[in-house]
């Protein structure tokens, strides 16, 4: 497997921003995890039904927003009317759905990283996803604040077919537990890394990832002393709702 020499993401990032004090996704949710010290941040992008990308982590509204509809019948303005922050708290009120340009802007302003999940809810389309968000985030984010990753092989290997070098597009497998065969879909995409959920990670697979040379990332950790066996296993960062819990 691939080794790659490149400016290693911190050991700590925020899941779908400090998605414990704002609402998750959101531009308010990135702006207060780098007022909580987080260089990097984990986001879910998909496509709206017009096509807009945006950060979004569920196939529908109900449970982020004040209505609910489809993301795959939601055009970008009826998704803007939305108010995606008062079911957090009203502090977070009229907050707006992000596209994934302006949430790459604001990133780019803070000098943040980017972990960016190619989120494929039920019957979305992994090809046309990886074809709208691959070439306009490579294109705007600098390659080396960037991983994208995803649960679906087919939209990292359609990610894989639009940038070829491993070097300009970092790609991490997601599993819940990380499978016999990882070997072959790290292969597949050339991955950098491998995201697994932490309570299933085993010692034996995180030395395995370990010992082919790509980095180990666990989501979402938010116990520092229930986790604390694994950063001896090798992993080399947590995904976590509120990263200040393990400082
Ligand atoms: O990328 C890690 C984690 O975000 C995967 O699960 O459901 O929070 O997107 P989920
Ligand atoms: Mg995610």
């Amino acid at each position: 497997t691939t080794r790659h020499d490149d400016s290693s993401p911190p050991r700590l990032w925020a899941h779908r921003g400090l998605s414990l004090h704002a609402p998750e996704n959101t531009l308010a949710a990135v702006r207060e995890a780098h007022k909580a010290g987080c260089q990097w941040v984990e986001l879910d992008v998909q496509l709206l039904g017009d096509g807009t990308p945006v950060i979004w982590h569920d196939s529908d509204t109900k449970r982020c927003a004040n209505a609910n509809a489809r993301l795959s019948r939601l055009t970008l303005e009826a998704a803007r009317k939305l108010d995606v922050g008062a079911w957090f708290s009203p502090g977070f009120a009229g907050e707006r759905m992000a596209t994934l340009e302006e949430m790459l802007a604001l990133l780019i302003e803070l000098k943040m990283g980017l972990n960016l999940e190619l989120k494929l809810n039920r019957g979305r389309d992994p090809c046309a996803l990886a074809e709208v968000v691959i070439p306009r985030t490579l294109a705007a984010f600098p390659a080396e604040r960037l991983i994208v990753s995803s649960f679906s092989r087919d939209a990292l290997e359609a990610a894989r077919e639009i940038e070829k070098d491993p070097k300009r597009l970092r790609l991490g497998l997601l599993y819940k537990g990380v499978p016999r065969d990882w070997r072959k879909d790290a292969e597949r995409v050339q991955a950098y890394s491998v995201h697994g959920k932490w309570r299933r990670l085993t010692r034996q697979r995180a030395e395995e990832v370990k010992r082919a040379g790509l980095k180990l990332f666990c989501y979402t950790a938010n116990d520092p002393k229930a986790f604390a066996p694994r950063w001896e296993w090798g992993v080399d960062g947590v995904i976590s709702d509120d990263p200040r819990v393990f400082n």
